[in-house]
C-alpha cells in the first residue's frame, strides 16, 4: 500500500512515528486539566500503540522472534492493565515507581544489546558510545532507585531516611567509578565485560541516592527519577537511530523535570534539599509527634452539634487530604456538599498542590465522583476566601494546613505554603486520632480553640454528617 501511494517503507515509518510523536504530546497536553485527562491518556495510548507497531516493521524479525514478541507484548500488557485496574489511589505512587522503574531497566538492557550487535559489526563510533554509555548509567540508577521508592511506599522497608557515617565518601567513590569506567568505554575500549560492570556500579548508585531520602519525599524522587528514564529512554533512541524513542524519552525527561520542581517548590523546597539533605547525617532518635500539646486540651464535637454548625453556614470550605482518599470518601464528601449547597450553603474544595500523595491527587479522587470543575478551588485562588469562610471543613487532611510552615523556621515543612484553614471562623478536622501526617509533625491547629475535632474514620464521620444535616 506504501509503495502505490508513492511512499518508501523509510518515508512511511517516519510518517507514523511523526503521527505517534504528535499523538504523545496532545496527549501530554489534554493531561494539563482534569478534563481532558481521561482522553489525554487513550491519545498518548494510540501513540504509543502506533509506535509499537511500527518499530516491527523496521527489524524484520524472524518467525521466532516475532512469536518471542508477542509473547512478550501481551504477558506486559497482562500485567499492565490488571495492575493498573485493581491499584488502589493511595498506592498509585509505588505503581508509577514499579512501572518507571522497569522502563529504565528496558532502556539499559536495549542499548547494552544493540552496543553488543554494532560492537561485533565493528560499525560503531564515539556518539554511539556516549548515548549507550549514558542510557545503560542512568536507565539503572533509575531501575535500582525505583526500586528502593517502591519498598519504602510498600513499607517493605523502613521509610525513614537511611544514613549513615561516611555515606557521601561512599557515594563519591561510587561515582567516581561510575565516571572512570564511563571514560573507558567512550574513549578506549568496547568491552562488553566493562559495560555490564558499569550497569551494576549504576544500579549501586541508585540504590545509594534513593535510601537516604525520606518516604515523604518519595513522590518527588519517583518524579526525578520518572525524568531519568526519559532520558534513559532518549539515548537508547540515539543507539538505535528511532525518532519516536528520542521524542517520546524527551518528553516524559522534559515533563519529568518540570514536575519534579513544581512539586518541591509546592513544598517549599529546594530540590538539592528534598535529595541530599539527609545524606551522611546519622539519624537521632525518633521523636517527631507528640512533642506539643501534652498539656493542651482539644474539643471534640458530635456529628449532631457539627451537622448544625454546618447547614447554618453560608460558607463552607473543604480540605480534602491524604485521609480522604484512604476512607474513600469521595462520594460521601460530595453527597455532603451538595445538601449544603441545595440549602444555600456556598461550598467550595481546597486543593493544596501535594495534598495526599501523588500530583492531582485529590482532583483525580474529587473527579471520580463526579464534583464539579469550578467548586476545585487552587490554592492560591482560595486562600483569601478563608477568612470569609463559616467553616473549614479538613477532611483526612493535615500538614496541609499546619500553621508552623508559617510559624516555625525549626518545622521541616517551614516554609511550604499552606491553605490559610486557620482564618476560618471555625475548623472541624475529621480524623481518626491525633496522629501526626506524613511529615511526621504535630499540628498546633487541632489545638486551636476554634477547633472542633470529630474522631473517626472520614467516611463514617461524613456519613454522620450527611444524617445530621438532613436532620437539621
Ligand atoms: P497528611 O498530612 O499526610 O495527613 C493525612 C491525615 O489523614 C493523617 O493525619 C491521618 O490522621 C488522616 N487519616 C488517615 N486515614 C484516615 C481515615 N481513614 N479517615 C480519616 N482520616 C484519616 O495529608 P495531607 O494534608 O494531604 O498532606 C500530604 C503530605 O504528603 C504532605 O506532607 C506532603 O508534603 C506529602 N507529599 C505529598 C506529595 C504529593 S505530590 N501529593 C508529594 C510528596 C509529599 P489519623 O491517622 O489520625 O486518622
Amino acid at each position: 500500500m506504501l509503495a502505490t501511494s508513492g511512499l518508501t517503507l523509510d518515508e512511511g515509518v517516519s510518517l507514523l512515528y511523526l503521527l505517534a510523536s504528535v499523538l504523545f504530546i496532545l496527549g501530554l497536553k489534554q493531561l494539563s486539566s482534569p478534563k481532558g485527562a481521561r482522553r489525554g491518556n487513550t491519545t498518548a495510548a494510540i501513540g504509543m500503540l502506533i509506535a509499537i507497531v511500527t518499530s516491527l516493521t523496521e527489524i524484520h524479525p524472524s518467525a521466532g522472534k516475532i512469536v518471542l514478541m508477542i509473547v512478550a507484548v501481551i504477558i506486559g500488557t497482562l500485567f499492565g492493565a490488571v495492575l493498573a485496574r485493581r491499584v488502589k489511589m493511595t498506592a498509585m505512587p509505588q505503581m508509577v515507581a514499579a512501572f518507571n522503574g522497569v522502563g529504565g531497566g528496558a532502556a539499559a538492557l536495549v542499548s547494552i544489546g544493540e552496543y553488543t550487535r554494532l560492537v561485533s559489526s565493528s560499525s560503531h563510533g564515539v556518539v554511539l558510545a556516549i548515548s549507550v554509555v549514558f542510557s545503560v548509567v542512568v536507565g539503572s540508577m533509575s531501575f535500582a532507585g525505583s526500586a528502593i521508592a517502591f519498598a519504602k511506599l510498600q513499607e517493605m522497608m523502613t521509610g525513614i531516611p537511611i544514613t549513615y557515617a561516611g555515606q557521601q565518601l561512599v557515594n563519591g567513590i561510587v561515582l567516581a567509578a561510575i565516571v572512570v569506567l564511563s571514560i573507558v568505554i567512550i574513549g578506549f575500549s568496547s568491552s562488553i565485560m566493562i559495560l555490564t560492570i558499569l550497569l551494576i556500579i549504576s544500579l549501586v548508585l541508585g540504590v545509594a541516592f534513593v535510601l537516604p531520602i525520606g518516604g515523604a519525599d518519595m513522590p518527588v524522587v519517583i518524579s526525578l527519577l520518572n525524568a531519568f528514564t526519559g532520558l534513559a529512554v532518549a539515548a537508547s533512541g540515539f543507539a538505535l537511530g528511532n525518532t519516536v524513542l528520542i521524542v517520546g524519552g524527551t518528553l516524559v525527561g522534559a515533563s519529568g523535570t518540570l514536575l519534579t520542581k513544581m512539586m518541591s517548590d509546592a513544598m517549599g523546597r529546594s530540590l538539592s534539599n528534598v535529595l541530599f539533605a539527609a545524606v551522611g547525617k546519622v539519624t537521632e532518635s525518633a521523636g517527631a509527634g507528640g512533642a506539643i500539646g501534652q498539656d493542651q486540651s482539644v474539643r471534640s464535637g458530635t456529628p449532631d452539634d457539627i451537622g448544625v454548625l454546618l447547614a447554618y453556614s453560608q460558607k463552607v470550605i473543604i480540605v480534602p487530604g491524604y485521609g480522604l482518599a484512604v476512607a474513600q470518601a469521595q462520594h460521601v464528601v460530595r453527597e455532603l456538599a451538595d445538601l449544603l449547597e441545595a440549602k444555600g450553603v456556598d461550598v467550595k474544595y481546597a486543593i493544596h498542590p501535594v495534598a495526599g500523595r501523588m500530583p492531582g491527587h485529590m482532583n483525580v479522587l474529587l473527579a471520580e465522583a463526579d464534583v464539579k470543575y469550578d467548586q476545585l478551588k487552587e490554592m492560591d485562588e482560595i486562600n483569601d476566601e478563608f477568612k470569609l469562610a463559616d467553616v473549614a471543613l479538613i477532611v483526612g487532611a493535615n500538614d496541609v494546613v499546619n500553621p508552623a510552615a508559617k510559624t516555625d523556621p525549626g518545622s521541616p515543612i517551614y516554609g511550604m505554603p499552606i491553605l490559610n484553614a486557620e482564618d476560618a471562623k471555625n475548623i472541624v478536622f475529621l480524623k481518626r486520632s491525633m496522629r501526626p501526617g506524613f511529615a511526621g509533625i504535630d499540628n498546633q491547629l487541632m489545638f486551636d480553640p476554634k477547633t472542633i475535632m470529630l474522631f473517626g474514620d472520614a467516611k463514617d464521620s461524613l456519613t454522620k454528617l450527611v444524617a445530621a444535616v438532613k436532620a437539621s
